[in-house]
């Protein structure tokens, strides 16, 4: 059975429904990730969807449809541990990751604007990315500048403080590892010293990290579509070539190049 708009008559007799609060209270002490999935009727199998199990509920039915919910196993599945409240509110996770994002970068103006260019750039190039981790690169994209917040600052080092916060919210090491490690974070956590803090989470390599490295270093400080020469530019310009920053990412130009130019090819392979 597929996840998806099928003809047919919702049977919602047939299974007793479930409110979102039982199905929070069902999943809250596994490893667990709800989504919305509508079905033609409400048996509970896996859909085919990476990492579902089997399915809940139903929740609701309507013009033939029976909605239930998949729960996908995060080991296997797409890994956004930490938004499945929301997500049985039937709000996907991006739309989780979007509203966080709204909340604490939104009063910061310019960084707001980067982000949800970023967000876009990310969710373009998801044919880079395996389709199991597609979800996971847009997440990343909308949080990967939550360490600016200023009521998320510890270290004053973006990546490790908005890494942190995710942390104590409960998301995976992957997720948290992606953004602390964003766009070559290990160069400046060099010149800050704060290589230790950093290495608190894990450092990907693959096809996620360099999608969401090329959305942050295509996009600029005010959400414009730059190429990465532009984007080095206007950061040296912005930070002073010999400053914390300029330095780290001037020595980071080859690691992002490097990540940028896998992801062109990666989109060409198709
Ligand atoms: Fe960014």
């Amino acid at each position: 059975m597929a996840c998806a708009m099928q003809d047919g008559v919702a049977d919602l007799d047939a299974a007793p429904t479930l409110t979102v609060e039982a199905m929070r209270l069902l999943t809250k002490s596994s490893s667990s990730t709800l989504r919305r999935c509508r079905r033609s009727s409400v048996a509970l199998d896996p859909c085919g969807a990476p990492g579902c199990t089997s399915a809940i509920g139903p929740v609701g039915g309507e013009h033939g449809m029976a909605t239930v919910w998949c729960v996908l196993d995060d080991a296997r599945g797409p890994d956004l541990r930490g938004t499945e409240d929301v997500n049985a509110s039937g709000k996907t996770a991006r739309d989780v990751a979007a509203a966080l994002a709204f909340e604490l970068l939104a009063p910061l103006g310019d960084r707001y604007l980067h982000t949800v260019k970023v967000a876009a750039r990310a969710k373009e190039l998801t044919p880079a990315v395996p389709q199991s981790d597609r979800e996971l690169l847009v997440v990343a994209a909308w949080w990967h500048d939550l360490g600016y917040a200023p009521d998320l600052v510890q270290t004053g080092f973006h990546p490790v403080d908005g890494a942190r916060y995710l942390a104590a919210k409960g998301h995976s090491p992957r997720l948290c590892g992606l953004v602390a490690h964003h766009s070559a974070a290990t160069f400046e956590a060099a010149e800050r010293g704060l290589e230790a803090d950093l290495e608190e989470w894990p450092r990907e390599e693959g096809p996620v990290p360099d999608a969401l490295w090329t959305a942050d270093m295509t996009t600029g400080p005010r959400g414009e579509e730059l190429d990465y020469s532009e984007r080095l530019a206007e950061i040296l310009a912005r930070y002073d070539s010999d400053s914390i920053v300029g330095r780290a990412m001037s020595q980071a130009q080859p690691s992002i190049q490097a990540a940028i130019d896998r992801t062109s090819s990666r989109l060409r392979a198709g």
